[in-house]
């Protein structure tokens, strides 16, 4: 045999051998995944990682072991999912973290929502008939606003984390370099977005083989332009995303195919710190993303018109309770449409649309036996009350810090689009600003004034990070992905706990329902009785049977010990405790 045979032989072996050592590491891992799929939570005495990808969960998990706080973990869990869960786990996207320090007593948020380029215009999406373009909205280089991922765990683990950014990134970095083995989801997911990844070279060279063909689940993936770009920012800090090689990759990116993004856009991003809302629900102290995101506005909403109602006593998913729910959300996403956008730019009417007043108005009209039309249905006004694929994770640790982050590309891999050299998928979320008013966005959403587009602006978000505390203590971590049904996928979560004294497993797994004001259905998934749903049709409800909602990664906190429980809507999803 002669040497370069022999050479290459003893590579192919040395691949082998290295590719079973590591399927036999994340094999271990999967054997926990089925362990945290019983109908039980699992448990921790010292910590409680609960992420939508196990290798996720594992890296956070070994942040806390090694000594981390939860925000320390928060970080290293959010970079392993921008390279394990392409699909949603971004550095190309933004998203909304709610810290709660149990000591200091405080909850706050950091938004680090995308933001409109500069030269974003008011009729950006609109065609030359003046009709919004969806196509432009959501899969072009002008779908993508400015990320804020990058710069909101920075801050985070600044102002709240006690280990450096390059050992926060170090697992992500091993995991883009070293690949990890594809799952079903992982392969079925880029099967499935073929066409909208395939359209572009970048994307097509990262996600499929040399030959266009798919990788298949067990076999190895590595993503060597993504290990390189998480090296520089992990040497470099977030200056090298904002100013340095990586934006201007992105900005090249921009200017080969017509997209706004600048280099001023880059460097100009920052991410904020905002008050989250807070709301009081039968003696939980609710904590939830404030605006640019509607989620927590209208949790709080909801929560307090159902309030008036002996929800446990009508039962969990009854026909009685699930009417009250579907016509407390219909007036909640009513307002949505109307009063929310960021909050730097227009005036939301938060307080008299979180307070009690204002929801006993809005229990007032719903009429307990017969379902109120949509369309007679318009945004109330709350005023006279003021006195003013997406992935959540959950984290708590022994310090008694909680964190609730929700993250996203707005759609499955985002605009679909890679930025070519740099190995990440750019998101779409300026499809979640109104394109024109009246016309829905992806989700079905209207929006108005308050959320057209203009230069520099968030868009509006459903996502609904929370937190809800009992006698000052935090008691339940939670948030999910599912677009407009983040908020009431949130919602239910935190009823089933409160009025319906489930564990968090079954809170957490239960049959949801979604009502959204447009389309005038209720939304349900499997699992509700005949004969609920025939009582709700003779409410004169429309139900629609439909696909699963959410993925809401939870941790309930009781006596002292944590539970953590991973949807199982998510086959990849883990909860892990220590
Ligand atoms: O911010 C929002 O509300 C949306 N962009 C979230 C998108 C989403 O959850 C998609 N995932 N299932």
């Amino acid at each position: 045999m002669n040497r370069r045979l022999l050479q290459s032989s003893f590579m192919r072996v040395a691949a082998m051998v290295g590719c079973t050592v590591l399927f036999m590491s994340q094999l271990a891992t999967a054997g926990s995944i089925l362990e945290g799929q019983r109908m039980h939570p699992v448990q921790g005495k010292e910590g409680m990682v609960v992420t939508s990808h196990f290798l996720a969960t594992q890296s956070a998990q070994k942040v806390l072991k090694n000594g981390g706080n939860a925000i320390d973990a928060a970080v290293t869990a959010a970079f392993s999912l921008a390279v394990t869960q392409p699909r949603s786990g971004n550095i190309g996207g933004g998203g909304f973290m709610l810290i709660s320090s149990e000591k200091k007593n405080e909850v706050v948020a950091i938004d680090y929502r995308e933001k409109a380029p500069g030269k974003a215009t008011v009729d950006m999406f609109l065609d030359k008939e003046g009709n919004a373009d969806s196509q432009v909205s959501r899969y072009s280089h002008l779908a993508a606003g400015v990320p804020g991922t990058v710069a909101g765990l920075a801050m985070a683990l600044e102002q709240y984390g006690t280990i450096s950014l390059k050992d926060a990134m170090a697992p992500a970095i091993k995991l883009a370099e070293e690949g990890f083995i594809v799952t079903p989801r992982f392969s079925d997911g880029l099967k499935k977005k073929e066409k909208m990844l395939k359209k572009w070279d970048s994307s097509l060279k990262i996600f499929y083989k040399a030959d266009g063909t798919y990788y298949e689940p067990g076999e190895l993936f590595i993503q060597k332009d993504l290990a390189a770009t998480l090296k520089r920012i992990s040497e470099n800090g977030i200056k090298e995303f904002y100013e340095g090689k990586t934006a201007e990759l992105l900005v090249a990116e921009m200017a080969r195919h017509g997209g706004l993004i600048s280099m001023e856009d880059m460097k100009n991003y920052s991410p904020g710190f905002r008050t989250p809302v807070h709301g009081n629900y039968r003696g939980y102290d609710i904590y939830s993303m404030s605006p640019p995101s509607s989620g927590g506005t209208h949790v709080v909403q909801i929560l307090n018109i159902l309030e008036g109602y002996p929800i446990s006593k009508y039962g969990h998913n009854s026909a009685k309770t699930i009417h009250l729910m579907a016509e407390a959300m219909k007036r909640a996403y009513a307002d949505r449409s109307h009063y929310l956008g960021d909050e730097d730019f227009v005036k939301v009417p938060l307080k008299g649309l979180t307070s009690k007043k204002y929801a006993e108005v809005l229990r007032k009209e719903i009429d307990p036996e017969k379902a109120t039309p949509s369309a007679t249905i318009a945004q109330n006004n709350p005023l006279p009350y003021e006195s003013n694929e997406t992935t959540h994770f959950s984290i708590v640790d022994k310090f008694g810090n909680a964190v609730s982050n929700t993250y996203t590309i707005n759609f499955s891999y985002g605009s679909g689009i890679v930025v070519e050299g740099a190995g990440f998928l750019l998101n779409n979320e300026m499809d979640d600003f109104s394109a024109k008013p009246g016309v829905p966005n992806a989700y079905g959403l209207l929006g108005g004034d308050a959320n057209k587009v203009e230069p520099n602006k968030r868009m509006l978000s459903s996502m609904s990070p929370t937190i809800v505390k009992k006698d000052g203590k935090n008691f339940l971590v939670t948030g999910s992905p599912g677009g407009s049904r983040i908020i009431t996928t949130t919602l239910q979560v935190i009823m089933n706990v409160i009025d319906h004294n489930l564990n968090i497993l079954s809170a957490v797994a239960a049959s949801r329902i979604h009502h959204q004001w447009l389309p005038d259905e209720i939304r349900v998934e499997e699992g509700l009785s005949p004969d609920t749903i025939a009582t709700l049709q003779e409410m004169s409800h429309e139900i629609k049977v439909k696909s699963a909602m959410g993925a809401i990664q939870s941790i309930m906190i009781k006596d002292g010990k944590m539970f953590g429980a991973a949807d199982p809507r998510r086959s990849t999803a883990l909860a892990a405790g220590l």
